[in-house]
């Protein structure tokens, strides 16, 4: 019998490489969708006819416990969250209600419809914030530095705490930042593979980017995928950290990425104080060997093989269609 599992955030880079994966391992997909104005499935859209789309939003507590009910998934996959670190300083109480109490209600809605489904709550080593050590693993202590980092550290303790109150399968993946050429416009990884290919092809000339000393563990979205549903399959639900182990400055990023097309980013970089966050999280690197040793988990890519991939999707897409660029992203 093939299994069904949900996914929140279906529409999102992680949502989508998660669909593909479980779609390749045969299980019937159920992906949530709230409501837009206009449909929002650019990155599920080769796998359209392949997945079930149900409406609910994590705002809805009614709407979480219908769904769940009607689809009686094996698994829930909870990725839907606002994810950009800036905008959670712009709309703190939202990233709140969510990323922490939309956890709650996910929670209570499998509590109380079915505790034996298998959860997966997406955590971030944005918990980890001003590191109390490096590099960072399951027992290292969080100090989140912006109210997105505040809610993940609620949304994982609130998974620990059902975990050990009501005896549920619930675990939280630790995962370091991972890219794509899914990655939303805003994320500075994609920021700067999509800057490059313009300013390559003549549709740009420059590109304004915040703190360049940052320093990130930057890994390949669709190794991270694999990651959450390997954790869904043990015994006994327990917390991981996923990353590469190797951390690189956002200039590192930015000179491999101009390179790679033969470019010198000091010709074309500027910088916006406007861009410098409030509170800054200046190096994250991770110790996934929890996850290696259990889990038989490792990345296939590399930092330099991640890059090269996402500037040359981003040539491909600008070079077959540069009327439909869109705008840079200011963010
Ligand atoms: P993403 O591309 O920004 O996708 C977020 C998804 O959440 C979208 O599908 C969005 O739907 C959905 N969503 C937002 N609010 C919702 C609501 N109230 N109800 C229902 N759906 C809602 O994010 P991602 O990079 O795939 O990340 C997936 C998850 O992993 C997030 O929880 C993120 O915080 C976490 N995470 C990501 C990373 C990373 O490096 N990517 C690292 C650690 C943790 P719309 O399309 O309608 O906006
Ligand atoms: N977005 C952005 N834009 N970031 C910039 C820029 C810029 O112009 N210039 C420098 N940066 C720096 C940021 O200050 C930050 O230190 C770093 O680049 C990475 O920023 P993002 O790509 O926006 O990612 P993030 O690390 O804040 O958050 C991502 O990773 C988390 C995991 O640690 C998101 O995916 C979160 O949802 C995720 O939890």
């Amino acid at each position: 019998m093939s299994k069904r599992a949900i996914i929140t955030g279906i529409t999102g880079q992680d949502g989508s490489y998660l669909a593909e994966l479980l779609l390749s391992k045969e299980y019937e997909v159920v992906g949530v969708v709230r409501r837009t104005s206009a449909p929002n499935y650019g990155r599920i859209q080769h796998l359209i006819d392949r997945v079930t789309l149900r409406p609910a939003d994590l705002l809805d507590q009614l709407s979480l416990i219908r769904l769940i009910d009607e689809v009686r998934p094996h698994e829930f996959y909870n990725l839907a969250a606002m994810s950009f670190v800036p905008a959670s300083w712009d709309q703190p109480m939202l990233t709140g209600e969510f990323n922490a109490q939309g956890v709650t209600r996910v929670l209570e809605a499998i509590r109380q419809v079915d505790p034996k489904i298998h959860l997966y709550q997406a955590s971030s080593s944005e918990m980890f914030g001003k590191v109390r050590e490096v590099p960072q693993n399951e027992l290292t202590p969080f100090y989140p530095r912006s109210p997105y980092g505040v809610s993940k550290v609620f949304a994982h303790y609130i998974t620990v705490n059902y975990r050990e109150s009501y005896d549920l399968y619930a675990v939280s993946g630790i995962l370091f930042n991972h890219e794509s050429p899914r990655r939303g416009l805003e994320f500075v990884t994609r920021k700067i593979t999509d800057a490059v290919a313009r300013i390559k092809l003549g549709l740009a000339t420059t590109l304004a980017l915040g703190n360049l000393d940052a320093h990130r563990d930057w890994g390949f979205a669709g190794d991270y995928v694999k990651a959450m549903w390997m954790m869904m399959q043990r015994e006994r639900a327990e917390d991981y950290v996923i990353a590469t182990g190797v951390s690189h400055s956002v200039r590192d990023l930015v000179e491999l990425a101009f390179g790679h097309v033969g470019l010198d980013w000091r010709k074309h970089v500027t910088l916006d104080p406007k861009l410098i966050r409030p509170a800054e999280v200046e190096h994250l690197v991770g110790d996934s060997s929890k996850a290696r040793a259990q889990l038989g988990w490792e990345p296939t890519v590399d930092f330099a093989g991640l890059v090269k991939m996402m500037v040359d999707a981003d040539l491909d897409r600008l070079t077959a269609a540069p009327q439909v660029a869109g705008p840079v992203s200011t963010s």
